[in-house]
């Protein structure tokens, strides 16, 4: 079974998560480096692991958390099915079986939240740990006056932190974000991040779960 160290190491996959980067930084987009990936890589396996999912399926969801915005090396937009099949492509050639490279590419395939869907255990935790990397260092343009930032860059900087739990007994998967409020309100982060949030909803109710997501102490969901 092929492990994160390998698939980590794999130049192939170093060079495409690194134009991925360079067209991103391009765009002028927030973050979507490597640091983002080992997070959303991480979360998604924290997320199955916690809910006692069997230990292939939690190594498949941090997979997948890991290469799930590659397709950013060749357009952002549709970046979610692009990606998808270059990972397929890359995984079966590091030897995965094709049945968990295709459970890969499918949870890829739907991670992002214009045309993506909850359509699997793994797909439903990538959206849940993708969903809730918000934060300051996320911001790469230059902001020399906050109130004149585009609303993106405004929400992100003003998150100083953001985490997520999983209760299994409860079932409960909650989001924790703390904001500045004088950087962005709580109404600007539902703004922007409504239908991630409507999406990180019907991920955790794929998974037997409840969404809840608390900003600054208080439980908004
Ligand atoms: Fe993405
Ligand atoms: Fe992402």
């Amino acid at each position: 079974m092929l492990d994160m160290a390998t698939l980590k190491a794999d130049k192939e996959v170093d060079a495409i998560m690194t134009m991925s980067e360079k067209q991103i930084e391009a765009l002028g987009f927030t973050e979507h480096s490597k640091r983002h990936s080992g997070i959303v890589s991480k979360w998604s396996g924290d997320i199955l692991r916690s809910l006692k999912e069997p230990p292939e399926r939690v190594l498949l969801a941090e997979i997948a958390g890991y290469l799930h915005d590659i397709g950013n090396c060749i357009n952002r937009k549709d970046h979610a099915q692009s990606g998808a099949i270059l990972a397929y492509k890359i995984l079966t050639r590091l030897g995965m079986d094709s049945t968990d490279a295709a459970e890969v590419m499918m949870a890829i395939g739907n991670h992002d939240e214009q045309y993506g869907l909850p359509v699997s255990d793994i797909s439903a935790a990538l959206i849940i740990a993708d969903k809730g990397d918000v934060h300051k260092s996320r911001v790469k343009n230059n902001i020399t006056n906050v109130s004149l930032a585009n609303i993106h860059d405004r929400v992100n900087l003003a998150v100083e932190r953001s985490f997520l739990t999983v209760d299994d007994k409860e079932r409960v998967i909650t989001l924790h974000i703390e904001i500045d409020t004088h950087i962005c309100s709580v109404m600007d982060y539902f703004e922007i991040y409504f239908n991630r949030m409507q999406l990180s909803r019907r991920a955790a109710e794929f998974l037997n779960c409840k969404f809840s997501l608390i900003i600054n102490g208080t439980t908004l969901l």
